[in-house]
């Protein structure tokens, strides 16, 4: 499948129109400082855009970030421009013709960016060897991916990779496409469905259990939509499978827990992230308005506690006491056909 990844991305598809499903389409409305970022790249970068959602978190002032499966590096660019001329943006991908369109305008962003030299750079290579290239380990607060994990063969290696490049209290934060269960043989050996990034996603209870195996305790998810396919043959080989692409956020945390912990702490976001004076949004089930203490469980006080973002909230309370689990913790379907959230993510 491999090889077929390669040329569907390198040679089959020229632009975001080719694709067959809208599986690797973004929907999502941006907020406005994004919109005006996105303006700012380069058109054959755009063009060649196949992501299912917006990798872009926020508090991003000078991180180092890294991309897997950066394809031509549009989100590289967009981060390029939020992180400022002091962060870095590495990306990576294993198909030279997507390489090539990112390589070739490194300068141009740079310069329109206003910044003393380019602040992005990229690599050829597998994201299930992050090992080959020359990153450090614990070195990314965050690592970002658009629709390409479900493209990948080993799928464990890449979420390990990720982790060990993260630095403690760092996040993967992707987008990427799962079903309602298992994907057929049919479906996950057809290589259009594959390269259209159906064949190779993961039923969303595997992802979880993969993530947690690679040390990620407690995946956090933010958006959902249910995935259309139009096509009657693509909808009669899958099956009756529903596909969703999701975003999630997971934290490098080694402390975290089985499960959402109550221990009568709160969070009180402060209203200090840029562009965020009112809200600021964790999670699908967290949202903080500024000035408002929010009970939390121990698990979402360490994620603010342990990471860039304890900068921008007032935290109060500790373990000694602890009170049982937060009603509702369970594991239950985290996104639904409608689109929404069903109850029960935690807290
Ligand atoms: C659906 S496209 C998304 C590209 C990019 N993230 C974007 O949003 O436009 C998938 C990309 O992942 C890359 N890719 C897939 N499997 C990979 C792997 N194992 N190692 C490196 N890159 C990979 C492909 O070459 C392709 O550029």
């Amino acid at each position: 499948m491999r090889e077929f990844v390669q040329k569907y991305y390198g040679e089959v598809l020229e632009q975001t129109g080719d694709l067959k499903t809208n599986a690797c389409c973004t929907f999502e409305a941006a907020p406005e400082y994004v919109t005006a970022a996105l303006a700012e790249i380069h058109d054959d970068v755009r063009a060649r855009y196949y992501g299912c959602g917006l990798v872009l978190p926020d508090a991003l002032q000078d991180c180092r970030i890294l991309d897997l499966g950066c394809g031509s590096g549009r989100d590289c660019y967009l981060l390029s421009k939020l992180v400022g001329p002091d962060g870095e943006i590495v990306g990576v991908d294993m198909t030279e013709a997507q390489l090539a369109v990112a390589e070739r305008y490194r300068e141009y962003h740079s310069a329109r960016f206003g910044y003393p030299k380019p602040n992005v750079r990229f690599y050829h290579g597998y994201i299930e060897k992050l090992d080959a290239l020359p990153l450090k380990p614990d070195s990314f607060e965050i690592v970002v991916s658009n629709c390409v994990l479900n493209l990948s063969e080993d799928k464990e290696a890449v979420l390990a990779g990720a982790y060990r490049a993260l630095k403690t209290g760092g996040e993967l934060y992707f987008a990427d496409v799962y079903a309602d269960r298992r994907v057929p043989a049919e479906v996950a050996n057809d290589p259009v469905l594959y390269g259209e990034c159906l064949g190779g996603a993961l039923y969303w209870n595997d992802f979880v259990e993969l993530a947690k195996r690679a040390g990620f305790l407690d995946p956090r998810l933010i958006t959902d939509r249910p995935i259309e396919i139009t096509d009657p043959r693509i909808q009669e080989a899958a099956q009756g499978v529903q596909f969703f692409a999701a975003t999630y956020r997971l934290f490098k945390l080694p402390g975290l827990e089985a499960a959402c912990e109550d221990y009568g702490q709160t969070a009180t976001y402060t209203g200090s992230i840029p562009y965020l004076p009112e809200r600021f949004t964790l999670d699908k089930h967290h949202q903080f308005e500024t000035g408002q203490a929010l009970p939390v469980c121990g698990n979402t006080f360490d994620m603010l506690h342990g990471s860039r973002f304890r900068a921008h909230f007032d935290l109060h309370g500790d373990k000694s006491h602890h009170r049982g689990i937060f009603p509702d913790c369970g594991t239950t379907l985290p996104f639904d056909a409608s689109g929404v959230a069903t109850p029960g993510g935690c807290c």
